[in-house]
């Protein structure tokens, strides 16, 4: 992994070490622009599991005149939410990662209670990524007794993932919002992986008057294709080689766009590539406006292809964007 060369320093962080001190002990000295390890990786890392060391250790840093970096994640960290880490470096001085299994983004039926949770691993990977702080709430930090809010973003939430995941897009508004409120980031990066929930928060943020940046980044794919996702490990070796099937689907599709065809045309090709796998079984595939979703994108305009489907036991989303 590339890593910057000095652009932040671990100067002026917490003194001594914590019991939460993830960083490799004994400390180094630190003393002014000393910061880095011979590698240029930052040796400090601290994780903290509530709101209040959150909020300090976030106000100290912008007293020292670091912009704050925020990367919100459910954990289980592969090269996508690292390529956010890095976007978030390149730009803030101080970078945030948040791991949080969010429970109210979960249907009854999902997978919330075999989510991974790796938050050793994790840390590792935040701690060589360059990460200055790591909050990892328990549930209760986040949803205490009493907890009675709810955001509910309209329009954009209610098709794809928000028909076939109902309240899903809700739990996500809710601890995003309480997640740039806790952390009060200027800039806050999310994956176009999750395409429609880079729309819902782009729209609450907007709506809100939340001041924050929202940064979209680039899908991170594996070799064949497959786009990363903490859900892949569900994938049996036999599911494996079959799952890139999707982006191909939506690759083909894509081509009908890019050599003038509707919506429709591509919609119709994707499926078509996607069925002739019978082990997937499709929810939706849908051709929208890159920018509100809404669907029915002209011919000859950009476009975004997006799908969903169960290979097995795993539910996979992807999407394109056809410029
Ligand atoms: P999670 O699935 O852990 O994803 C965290 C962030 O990483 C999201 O912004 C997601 O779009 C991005 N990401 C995941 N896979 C990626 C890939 N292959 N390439 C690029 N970015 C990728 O999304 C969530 O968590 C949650 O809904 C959350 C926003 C944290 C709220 O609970």
């Amino acid at each position: 992994m590339p890593a910057d060369s000095g652009e932040a320093t671990a100067e002026g962080q917490e003194k001594g070490s914590t019991k939460d001190d993830v960083s490799p002990s004994p400390q180094p000295e630190r003393s002014e622009g000393v910061g880095e390890g011979a590698g240029g990786v930052r040796l400090k890392m601290r994780l903290v599991h509530t709101v209040r060391e959150t909020r300090q250790a976030v106000t100290e840093a912008r007293a020292q005149g670091r912009s704050i970096g925020f990367v919100p994640t459910m954990g289980a960290l592969h090269a996508g939410h690292l390529s956010l880490i890095e976007a978030a470096r390149r730009r803030d001085g101080f970078v945030v990662v948040s791991i949080f299994v969010n429970p109210t983004q979960f249907g009854p039926q999902e997978d919330f209670a075999k989510y991974p949770r790796t938050l050793e691993a994790d840390c590792a990977l935040c701690r060589e990524a360059g990460v200055d702080l790591v909050f990892a709430p328990p549930i209760e930090e986040m949803y205490p007794e009493g907890f009675a809010t709810t955001v509910h973003v309209a329009g954009v939430t209610e098709r794809m993932e928000g028909l076939f995941r109902p309240g899903h897009f809700d739990g996500v508004a809710t601890v995003v919002c309480k997640l740039l409120g806790i952390v009060q980031p200027e800039r806050a990066y999310f994956g176009q992986k999750d395409y429609q929930q880079l729309v819902v928060v782009r729209r609450m943020v907007a709506d809100l008057n939340l001041p924050v940046e929202v940064v979209g980044c680039p899908t991170v794919r594996e070799a064949d294709g497959l786009a990363m996702s903490s859900r892949n490990r569900y994938l049996s070796a036999e599911e494996r080689t079959v799952a890139p099937r999707l982006y191909q689907a939506l690759r083909a599709g894509a081509e009908v766009l890019r050599r003038g065809g509707t919506g429709e045309e591509a919609v119709r090709r994707a499926q078509e590539v996607l069925v002739s796998e019978p082990r997937f079984r499709v929810q939706y595939v849908e051709a929208a406006d890159p920018e509100t979703l809404a669907p029915h994108p002209q011919a000859g305009r950009p476009a975004v292809l997006l799908a969903a489907a169960f290979l097995g036991e795993t539910r996979l989303i992807d999407n394109l964007v056809v410029e």
